[in-house]
C-alpha cells in the first residue's frame, strides 16, 4: 500500500512537500477552520480528538475551529472557548492527538461580534461590535425562530473597550500555545468581529478605528501585531474574505481592502494569509465571478493559502500549479473525507457531506463516522 501510494505523488500538485517558516508540510492539503458545534458548556470535548486525529496525516496543516478568545465571543451554541484554564485543559489532549500522529495544528481565534444574542453574553449584554447597527439579514446558525435566535442590536465598542479586546486577544493566543498548538490563525473572515470593522458597509465609525481604509484595518492589524508579540510572528496566520457579504458585512472596494491587509500582513511577516475566494459570496454558494485573488497573492510574500468552493482534485492541483497559492484549504471535502489527502493520492471518489449533521451536538453521527477508503487488496 505504502509503495502504490508513494509512487503516484510526484504528478500530483497538492501533494508536494512545502516548507512554511519553520513547519515542513508534506503535501498542500490543509483542514480549513469547521465549526462543529459539539463543544459543550464552551470547551472542546473529548469526542473532538478522534475527529481532528481521523484528519490528520504526518506533516499535514490542520486549522482547528473557531474558538472564542473571551466571554463576549460567542454567537453559537456549543463552539469551544480559549479564554480560561479548563479550556487550554481540554484542547490539550486533541492537540497531542495530532501531534501523535504527525499533524501540524493552528487554533482558530475567534470573536462574533454582533453575530450573536444576549443570551450568549455575561449577564445578558449586548454583543459588541465597530457599530450600532443590527444585522438585518436574520439567518442564525442553530436557532430555533425564537427571539433567543436572533442577532441582537449590539453595543459599539469604546477606545478602551478595544483595547481590552486586543488583549483578549493576546490572552488566547498564549493559551493556545499553552495547549500545544503549533500557531494561531486569527479569523478576520466571514463577517465576526475583526471583519466588522475592516468592512465599510458595517463599519460607521468616525474616529480613528473608521472611516478611511487605514482607520478601518487598524484594529484588525493591532490585534496581528499584539499576537505577533506575544507568540512570535512565525506562528500566526489570518483569513480573510474581503469579497464575502456573510453576516451582513460588505464592502464597497474589496479589491482595495484585499491588497491592503495583503501589505501590511506581509510587512509584519506572519505565516500565512488565508483568503477565502470571491466566488463565495454567500458561505456556501459558488458563484461565477472575474473577480480574483491575483493581488493579494502578489501583495503578500509569506504563504498564501485559498479556500472556498474546492472539491475537485483537479482543480485544486491546478491553482497550485499555476502559482496562484501555496496550499489549499478544504471545508466541506474535508468534513465528509476524513483521508482527504489519501484520496487525492489515489485519485479515488470522495463521499459526499450531509448538511444536516454540520451543526448536530452528536458527538459521532455525522462527525466521526464517515467513512474511509477501503484498504487496497
Ligand atoms: C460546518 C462548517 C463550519 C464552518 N466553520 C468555520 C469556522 O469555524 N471558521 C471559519 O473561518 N470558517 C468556517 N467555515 C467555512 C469553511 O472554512 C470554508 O471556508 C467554507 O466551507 C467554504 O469552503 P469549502 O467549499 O471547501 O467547504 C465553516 C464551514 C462549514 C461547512
Amino acid at each position: 500500500m505504502e509503495k502504490e501510494e508513494a509512487t503516484s505523488t510526484e504528478s500530483i500538485p497538492l501533494l508536494t512537500p512545502y516548507t512554511m517558516k519553520t513547519f515542513h508540510l508534506s503535501h498542500r492539503v490543509v483542514l480549513a477552520p469547521l465549526s462543529r458545534l459539539r463543544s459543550y458548556n464552551f470547551t472542546a470535548q473529548p469526542h473532538a480528538i478522534l475527529y481532528y486525529k481521523q484528519r490528520t496525516t504526518k506533516g499535514g496543516l490542520l486549522i482547528g475551529e473557531a474558538s472564542g478568545i473571551s466571554d463576549t465571543a460567542q454567537g453559537l451554541p456549543n463552539t469551544p472557548g480559549i479564554w480560561k484554564k479548563e479550556h487550554v485543559e481540554a484542547w490539550r489532549p486533541i492537540v497531542d492527538g495530532v501531534h501523535e500522529n504527525g499533524g501540524i495544528i493552528f487554533c482558530q481565534l475567534w470573536h462574533s461580534g454582533r453575530v450573536s444574542n444576549t443570551c450568549f453574553q455575561p449577564n445578558g449584554r449586548s454583543p459588541i461590535s465597530s457599530t450600532n447597527k443590527p444585522i438585518q439579514n436574520q439567518q442564525f446558525i442553530g436557532g430555533s425562530g425564537d427571539a433567543d435566535s436572533q442577532y441582537s442590536p449590539p453595543h459599539r465598542l469604546t477606545i478602551d473597550e478595544i483595547s481590552n479586546v486586543i488583549n483578549d486577544f493576546r490572552t488566547a493566543a498564549r493559551n493556545a500555545m499553552e495547549a500545544g498548538f503549533d500557531g494561531v490563525e486569527i479569523h478576520g473572515a466571514n463577517g465576526y468581529l475583526v471583519d466588522q470593522f475592516m468592512k465599510d458597509q458595517v463599519n460607521d465609525r468616525t474616529d480613528q478605528y473608521g472611516g478611511s481604509l487605514e482607520n478601518r484595518c487598524r484594529f484588525p492589524l493591532e490585534v496581528v501585531q499584539a499576537i505577533s508579540e506575544e507568540i512570535g510572528c512565525e506562528r500566526v496566520g489570518m483569513r480573510l474574505s474581503p469579497f464575502a457579504n456573510y453576516n451582513d458585512s460588505a464592502d464597497s472596494d474589496p479589491h482595495s481592502l484585499g491588497v491592503f491587509m495583503a501589505e501590511a500582513l506581509s510587512q509584519l511577516r506572519i505565516a500565512y494569509c488565508h483568503v477565502i475566494q470571491p466566488r463565495m459570496v454567500t458561505q456556501f454558494e459558488r458563484v461565477e465571478t472575474r473577480d480574483s485573488l491575483a493581488s493579494m497573492r502578489k501583495a503578500f510574500k509569506g504563504t498564501f493559502i485559498v479556500a472556498g468552493g474546492y472539491y475537485d482534485r483537479e482543480e485544486a492541483n491546478r491553482v497550485i500549479e499555476n502559482g496562484e497559492a501555496d496550499l489549499v484549504a478544504f471545508g466541506r471535502a474535508f468534513l465528509a473525507n476524513p483521508d482527504l489527502p489519501r484520496r487525492f493520492r489515489l485519485n479515488a471518489p470522495l463521499n459526499m457531506y450531509d448538511r444536516s449533521t454540520f451543526y448536530t451536538d452528536d458527538p459521532v453521527v455525522g462527525y466521526t463516522d464517515y467513512p474511509f477508503l477501503e484498504d487496497p487488496v
